[in-house]
């Protein structure tokens, strides 16, 4: 049993690394949903809600070694805690699809493993604070190279974690098969080194 049970909507989410495509496939997956007349709130990590958006300038803007690693989990945990409460309770409450461009697998991922292994830490926190997974999680799995530079040509000044460079997102390619594994029940992988159009109809069919 899930804390998800009292909620009647349905909560997906996309994870993968930087520039896998989850914005734009769950950009598409919201217009698909819509069309059929699902009442879609499309929303993201950090972020999704006034004050975790501010969270997010705090944690993605600056240098690369700001915070350190524990500092960095409460933070990401306080933006999803903030997101949780104003955003993504209430839209699942009401029956609407919740789309979600990254939640708490980033965070075993991000602060979980890149500097050293912090993933109990991660999950003891998510236990306490946040204690709710997405009915689906799409993994759009990719070439870390490709990603980065797919990732780096958009220019942001939100590169912090692009700043840590190849060898982190081959660490956590690898790491986000491992939780597929891991949570198998609720995980898809789909191979997103293709058309945006091909990867967008193994989107539409791993909703069943
Ligand atoms: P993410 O949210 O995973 O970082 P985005 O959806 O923002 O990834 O995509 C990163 C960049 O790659 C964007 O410029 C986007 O237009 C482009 N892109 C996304 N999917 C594809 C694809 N399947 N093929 C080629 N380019 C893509
Ligand atoms: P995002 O805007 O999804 O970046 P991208 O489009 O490049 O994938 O996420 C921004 C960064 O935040 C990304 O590098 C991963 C990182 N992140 C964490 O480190 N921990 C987290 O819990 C989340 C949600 C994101």
């Amino acid at each position: 049993m899930t804390a998800n049970d009292a909620l009647t909507g349905l909560f997906i989410s996309f994870e993968g690394i930087d520039g896998s495509g989850k914005s734009t496939q769950a950009h598409l997956l919201a217009d698909h949903l819509r069309a059929q007349g699902r009442e879609v709130v499309l929303t993201r990590e950090p972020g999704g809600s006034p004050g975790a958006e501010e969270i997010r300038a705090l944690v993605l803007q600056g240098d690369p070694n700001r915070w350190s690693a524990e500092t960095e989990i409460l933070l990401f945990t306080a933006a999803r805690r903030d997101h949780l409460e104003r955003t993504i309770r209430p839209a699942l409450a009401a029956g609407k699809v919740v789309i979600c461009d990254r939640f708490a697998d980033s965070t075993r991922m991000y602060q979980g493993l890149s500097r050293g292994d912090l993933r109990q830490t991660v999950d003891t926190l998510h236990d306490l604070m946040i204690g709710v997974e997405p009915d689906l999680t799409i993994l759009i799995d990719m070439n870390p190279k490709k990603g980065l530079s797919r990732a780096l040509s958009r220019q942001t000044a939100e590169e912090r974690f692009e700043g840590f460079g190849e060898v982190l997102q081959t660490k956590m390619r690898a790491g986000f098969l491992a939780l597929a594994e891991e949570f198998a029940d609720r995980f898809v992988v789909i191979d997103g080194g293709r058309s945006v159009e091909d990867v967008a109809v193994d989107v539409v069919q791993a909703l069943g």
